[in-house]
Formats: structure tokens, sequence, C-alpha cells
């Protein structure tokens, strides 16, 4: 059975989405960076082991990676899913998981990679916009994408409408794609295109 670590660092709506839709049975464990992210809770409330590794306790980027290797080594999970965590893992942490790691980000890739995504396409006047599910590399969501879903800006759109619009997507775009990966529908590596999801 293949199984998951999900890393997270706030309010875990897609970990949320993941065992809804997959089962927390499928998930090896929940790390958290940050020791009051809500996810933590919502994993507990499903028995899944939560682990937290604060990276303001840690004096290097390397030094907190190798505590994030050493757990999930000690899991030996199929998968690694990024799901709201908000570090960055150095180049050598993502070459040890090489085509295991996934990443969603709320914007069109190669679009928008970085931070305030929703701001930056209100800013830009974009016409649409949305959500990716990639391949983690060392360069910032700059890995294969596996997946993308859009919508399109109305008039008088915020942050907040536009975010809500994601992670509607969000929700059902990833567990979807897992399962389709734990299933082996779908190969990392393999693919040429993005999927297209529509809801
Ligand atoms: C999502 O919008 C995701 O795309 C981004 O961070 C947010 C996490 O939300 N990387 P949640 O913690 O899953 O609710």
């Amino acid at each position: 059975m293949q199984t998951l670590a999900i890393l997270i660092s706030g309010n875990g709506s897609n970990l949320q989405s993941i065992i809804d839709t997959i089962g927390a049975d499928r998930i090896d464990v929940v790390i958290s960076n940050n020791p009051n992210a809500y996810g933590l809770t919502r994993a507990r409330k499903h028995k899944i082991k939560t682990v937290t590794i604060n990276h303001k306790l840690y004096d290097s980027r390397d030094h907190f990676d190798q505590t994030v290797h050493k757990c999930i080594e000690s899991f030996d999970s199929d998968l690694i899913i990024l799901a709201g965590f908000m570090r960055i893992l150095g180049a050598s942490f993502v070459q040890k998981y090489k085509n295991k790691i996934l990443n969603i980000h709320p914007s069109l890739l190669p679009k928008y990679k970085g931070l305030d995504t929703y701001q930056r396409a209100i800013d830009n006047d974009e016409y649409e916009h949305g959500v990716s599910i990639h391949v983690v590399t060392p360069e910032l969501d700059g890995g294969q994408v596996l997946m993308q879903g859009r919508y399109y800006l109305e008039d008088g759109d915020s942050i907040e409408t536009l975010q809500a619009r994601g992670l509607k997507l969000e929700h059902q775009m990833y567990p979807e794609l897992i399962q389709m990966l734990m299933e082996g529908k779908l190969q990392i590596g393999k693919v040429c295109e993005p999927i297209e999801f529509t809801l």
C-alpha cells in the first residue's frame, strides 16, 4: 500500500481534503514547521501521527532539512506532499527524494512563482488565474507541472474571492492527482502536458 508524508505550515485545508478522499490510513505522518498550525489539530482528530519541527529552533536550513529528512526516512513514505508548507527545502533534500515530492501552488505556473500570487494577478489585470500541482525540484516552483486548474477573473475580484475559488479547485485537484499516482495511472517523469482539471 502506497503511503504519504504530508508537510504543512498552517490551516491544512488541503490536508483535510486528502484525509477525506484518500483516507487517514494512507498518511504515515503530518509534519509541521509551525507548532500552531491548525492542520496539526485536523491530523490528530483522525489519529494521524504528527511531528512538529520548528524551523526557528534550527541554526541553518541544512540542519532543519536534515531533521525533516530523518523523520520522513523513518516512515518510508512513497510520496511527500507539500500542502501549504511555507519553507523552501534545500537542493540536497530535494535530490534525495527526486520525483517523489509534490507541491500545490496558487497560480498557473510558470506564471507567478513565489508569494502573493492573487494580488499580482489582480495588479496585472489578468483574465485568468489558477492552481498548479508540480514536482518539486531545487528551483522554486519550477518542477514539471502535472495538473492545472483555471478560473477567470471577474470585476470586483479581491484576494479573498480569488483565494476562495482557488482553494475550491485545490481541494479537488490534489486528492485526485495523488490518487492517480498511488494507483499507477500516472507516473512522474512520463507526463508531457499538464492534465487540465475542470470542476
Ligand atoms: C494553498 O493555497 C496552497 O496552494 C498554498 O498554500 C495554501 C495552503 O492552504 N501553497 P491550506 O493550509 O491547505 O489550507
